[in-house]
């Protein structure tokens, strides 16, 4: 049954990684990128994971959308093992992948499309999702005629569009200017209060995950470090909607996660 005039989604899911481990190249050599990585997130829960650079971020993101499979242990959506990538998991990356032939609209009903939902659903999905990102007044243009941030704005509402119950999210504002960034964090924040997808966003910025998060991965290794890369910590964040990015408790809570960050990461002579 198609569902229209809700963005909620009747079935976010929940996601279950145990005993992750990933290794790239032939079996038997090399050390795993990244191991030992377990995981529940709660239906409905914002995800924020950080760490330095190739500690696995993107690995781990990788696999739980299906695009490489794991070396050791599982995934599971929702109760079902990931074995390849799904329209129920939205996945948006940095560079916003758009079709540079299709316009905005097209852009978003490209899912709907796809999955042969009947038309009024797709436009009515279209107009929704288009005014949730607040590009109704653009709807004719290609991703060509948009800035990054706008380009971006697209990205989410063709992924939103396929009604997702899992969002993955790899350094999605990491090409945008300061104040566009933020205003796409406050409008993602929004959307998935009333939306209620799961979400799993890795980012380098530890505001912005402070922002986003219900709780924060921390993970560390990686090649570098001699260690496959593996979760540090997990730091539950605690604060409401409309987050004060001033307040002693944003900042103790940052100053936090930094300091796990930080830990055993050498500066490079
Ligand atoms: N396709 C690949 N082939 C070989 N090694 C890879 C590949 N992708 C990532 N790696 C290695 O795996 C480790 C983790 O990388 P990645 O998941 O991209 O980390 P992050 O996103 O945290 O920076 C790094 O050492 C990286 O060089
Ligand atoms: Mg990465």
């Amino acid at each position: 049954m198609p569902r229209i005039g809700t963005i909620r989604p009747t079935r976010p899911a929940d996601i279950e990684v145990r005993d992750l481990g990933k290794r790239y190249g032939r079996a038997g050599s090399g050390i795993f990128a990244m191991d030992d990585v377990d995981l529940t997130v709660p239906a409905g829960e914002f995800v924020c994971v950080v760490g330095a650079s190739g500690c696995g971020k993107s690995t781990l993101l990788r696999i739980l959308a299906g695009f490489e499979p794991a070396t050791k242990g599982t995934v599971t959506v929702a109760g079902e093992a990931v074995s390849k990538p799904d329209p129920e998991r939205g996945v948006v990356f940095q560079d916003y992948g758009l079709f540079p032939w299709l316009s905005v609209s097209e852009n978003i009903a490209y899912g709907p499309r796809q999955a042969r939902l009947p038309r009024d659903v797709v436009r009515e999905r279209t107009t929704r999702f288009l005014e949730a990102v607040g590009l109704t007044r653009f709807a004719a243009k290609f991703p060509h005629e948009l800035s990054g941030g706008m380009q971006q704005r697209v990205a989410i509402a063709r992924v939103l569009a396929n009604d997702p119950s899992v969002m993955l999210m790899d350094e999605p504002f990491g090409a945008l200017d300061a104040l566009t960034r933020s205003s796409l964090q406050a409008e993602l924040s929004k959307i998935h209060r009333e939306t209620g997808t799961t979400v799993v966003f890795v980012t380098h910025s530890i505001e912005e995950a402070v922002f986003l998060a219900d709780r924060v991965v921390v993970m560390a290794g990686g090649a570098s470090h001699g260690v496959p890369g593996h979760i540090r910590e997990i730091v539950p964040i605690g604060l409401g909607a409309d987050r004060d990015v001033t307040s002693p408790e944003f900042n103790e809570l940052k100053r936090h996660i930094s300091a796990l960050v930080h830990q055993g990461v050498e500066v490079a002579a």
